[in-house]
């Protein structure tokens, strides 16, 4: 068994407060949009906890980033520069989630520091942490006070183009977190992935990838 420290303490630290705030801005989300769907709070309690909590994710983000961008384990989130290679390595990977993991087939990644994702990963937490969950805080930030940012508002095509954004994202959210939590189970035991994100170790079985 090879102990592999994966997950350093900032990235502990943002991805739990990230992942409570995104599940109450989900919840808020759902009665603030689907009135009368749930009767958890008042509307307007509703739309006070989404503005608040939403802050502390836009706070909470700069953790992750400033941590990234002055530590060389940024290399983990790297795009792979030979493509073929890169192919090569995805299509091994949607080949063992599609079938090898119900036949037994070892992971065809082996995680190190520097390379903790496989080449799936890598390219669904780029897409989602650079692009997706800014234009998320963006929109929500707009939302949040249109009149103060009107000029912004019209030039992206008015509230109801802004609104339209914030919501598709908020439903892609709600169906990342239970895919995400799906593959989270899938270490070499079910719950490996989630201690190795509290502890920062992860157990291995195999030895760690070059
Ligand atoms: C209930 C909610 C969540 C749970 C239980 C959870 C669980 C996990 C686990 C076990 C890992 C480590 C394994 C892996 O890398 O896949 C992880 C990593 C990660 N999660 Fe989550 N997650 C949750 C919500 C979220 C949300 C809402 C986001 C983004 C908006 C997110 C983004 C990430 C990212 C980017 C990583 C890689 C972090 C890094 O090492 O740099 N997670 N999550």
């Amino acid at each position: 068994m090879t102990r592999l420290y994966l997950n350093p303490l900032p990235v502990r630290i943002w991805h739990w407060i990230n992942a409570t705030g995104f599940v109450a801005l989900i919840v808020t989300g759902v009665q603030i949009r689907y009135v009368g769907l749930i009767g958890l709070m008042s509307f307007e309690t509703a739309v006070d906890l989404h503005n608040w909590i939403g802050f502390v994710v836009i706070g909470n983000y700069f953790i992750w980033l400033l941590f990234y961008l002055s530590t060389d384990k940024v290399k983990a989130y790297h795009p792979d520069l030979n493509p073929r290679k890169y192919f090569r390595e995805t299509f091994r990977q949607i080949l063992y989630y599609g079938a090898g993991i119900f036949k037994g087939a070892p992971n065809p990644h082996h995680p190190n520091p520097y390379n903790k994702f496989n080449p799936l990963q890598r390219m669904m937490y780029q897409i989602v942490m650079l692009l997706i969950v800014p234009l998320q805080f963006v929109t929500g930030l707009l939302l949040w006070d249109v009149k103060r940012f009107a000029g912004a508002v019209e030039l992206l095509g008015g509230v109801r183009v802004v609104d339209t954004v914030h919501v598709l994202i908020f439903i892609f959210f709600a169906f990342f977190i239970f895919v995400h939590v799906y593959l989270g189970t899938l270490g070499h035991t079910a719950t490996a992935h989630f201690k190795a994100m509290f502890t920062g170790y992860e157990d291995m079985e195999e030895e760690p990838g070059s």
